[in-house]
C-alpha cells in the first residue's frame, strides 16, 4: 500500500496508440462511414420534395448530413473511448502525462475541416447558382406580401389572386415585394424560402414537379397578425392552369360589366364592415365620431400624404390605419386587420366608394 504512487505507476496506465486503439479507430470509421451513408441516402427528417429545386436542395442537404453523420461519429466515438479507456480511476491520484501539442494532430484536425468546409460551400454554391438560373419560358408572378396576407399578379395573363396558381413543370419566377414591413415567402414542401422586402424586389424561382395543393407560410415575425398570414400554392396541369387563368380573367370582366352600381356595392360594405360604428357618413347614414368624418372625404384623400395617389392612401387608411394619423385622433384605435376581414375585391369597392364622397 504505497501511498503515493511514483512514476513506475504510469507504467500500467493503458498506452495510447497500441493494437486496441487502431482496432477502436477502424471500427468507428466504418461505423462513421456507415452511419453517414445510411442518413444521407435516407434523408429521414424531410418529406418528399414536389419541386425541381427542391430536390437539388434535398440532395445537398444529404450530402451536408452524411459529412455531418461521419464527423459526428467519429468525434463522439473517440471522445467515448477516450473516456472509458483512458479516464482517471477512482484511486487514481496521479497527475496525467505532460504533453506539449501534437503538431501532426494539429495539422490534421485543421486540414480536415478546412476541406470539408470549402467542399461544401462550393457544392451549395453550384446548387443555389443552378436554381437561379431564369429559363425562357418561365412564368412570371409578382408576389405582393402586406400585413398580413398574400397577392399574386400575374403581369402577362393580368389576373390578381390571393391564392398562387402554377402549372406543373414549368419553372416560375417570382418577383416579390413587401407592402409594409419584413416578411418572408416559404412553401415548406418545395424547400424555397425568400425575405419579401419593402424597399426592394427579391427573386425566387419555382418549378412544381407534382399537381397538388401545399400552403404558402410567411415566415418572417412582421406583426400581430404574423401567424395567419397564410396562403396556398396549388400545382395543376397546363391545362387547368390555362383553364384557372381564363376563369379568373371572366369573373373579372363579369365584375367590371356587374358594377353597375358601385357606390351601393360601397355604402352596403361601409356598413356591413363595422365603419359606420366609427365614421360619421351622411351617404351612409353613420353617425360615428371615434374617427374622422368622412362627408366630402373624396376632397382630403389625395392631400393627406405627399406623393400617395388618393387610391393607395385610402387602401392604406383602411388596411394600415396607423401609417397616417389624422390630427386630433389616436393612433392604434382602428383595428389593423381590416386587409384580412375584407376581401382585395371588397377593398376596392370600399375605395371607389369612399372617393366617391365628394
Ligand atoms: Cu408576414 Cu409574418
Amino acid at each position: 500500500m504505497s501511498q503515493a504512487p511514483g512514476p513506475e505507476a504510469s507504467g500500467s496506465q493503458p498506452v495510447m496508440f497500441d493494437t486496441t486503439s487502431r482496432l477502436v479507430a477502424i471500427v468507428i470509421g466504418v461505423v462513421a462511414v456507415v452511419a453517414g451513408l445510411v442518413l444521407g441516402i435516407n434523408n429521414p427528417f424531410l418529406n418528399r420534395s414536389v419541386a425541381t429545386e427542391g430536390s437539388a436542395i434535398d440532395q445537398l442537404f444529404g450530402l451536408t448530413l452524411g459529412i455531418a453523420t461521419v464527423v459526428f461519429v467519429i468525434v463522439q466515438g473517440f471522445l467515448l473511448y477516450s473516456i472509458v479507456r483512458f479516464g482517471r480511476q477512482p484511486d487514481d491520484d496521479t497527475d496525467g502525462p505532460p504533453i506539449r501539442g501534437n503538431h501532426k494532430l494539429e495539422i490534421f484536425w485543421t486540414v480536415i475541416p478546412a476541406l470539408t468546409i470549402f467542399f461544401v460551400g462550393f457544392m451549395s454554391y453550384q446548387v443555389l447558382a443552378d436554381i437561379e438560373q431564369p429559363q425562357d419560358d418561365a412564368l412570371v408572378v409578382e408576389v405582393k406580401g402586406f400585413q398580413f396576407a398574400w397577392q399574386f399578379y400575374y403581369p402577362e395573363q393580368d389576373v390578381t389572386s390571393t391564392e398562387m396558381h402554377i402549372p406543373v413543370d414549368r419553372q416560375v419566377h417570382m418577383k416579390m415585394r413587401s407592402n409594409d414591413v419584413i416578411h418572408s415567402f416559404w412553401v415548406p414542401e418545395m424547400r424555397i424560402k425568400k425575405d419579401v422586402m419593402p424597399d426592394r424586389v427579391t427573386e425566387a424561382f419555382i418549378t412544381g414537379t407534382e399537381t397538388g395543393t401545399y400552403p404558402i407560410v410567411c415566415t418572417e415575425l412582421c406583426g400581430a397578425g404574423h401567424a395567419v398570414m397564410r396562403s396556398q400554392i396549388i400545382i395543376q396541369s397546363d391545362a387547368d392552369f390555362k383553364a384557372w387563368i381564363a376563369s379568373q380573367q371572366t369573373t373579372a370582366s363579369q365584375a367590371a360589366g356587374a358594377a353597375a352600381d358601385p357606390m351601393a356595392a360601397g355604402r352596403q360594405l361601409f356598413n356591413s364592415s363595422g365603419c359606420n360604428a366609427c365614421h360619421a357618413l351622411a351617404d351612409a347614414g353613420a353617425v360615428g365620431a371615434l374617427g374622422p368624418e368622412l362627408d366630402g372625404y373624396s376632397a382630403v384623400a389625395g392631400t393627406r400624404v405627399p406623393g400617395q395617389s388618393a387610391e393607395q392612401y385610402t387602401l392604406e387608411a383602411v388596411v394600415k390605419p396607423n401609417a397616417f394619423i389624422v390630427e386630433g385622433f389616436p393612433a392604434n384605435l382602428m383595428p389593423q386587420d381590416y386587409g384580412l376581414r375584407i376581401s382585395e375585391q371588397d377593398l376596392d369597392k370600399l375605395v371607389t366608394y369612399l372617393l366617391g364622397m365628394k
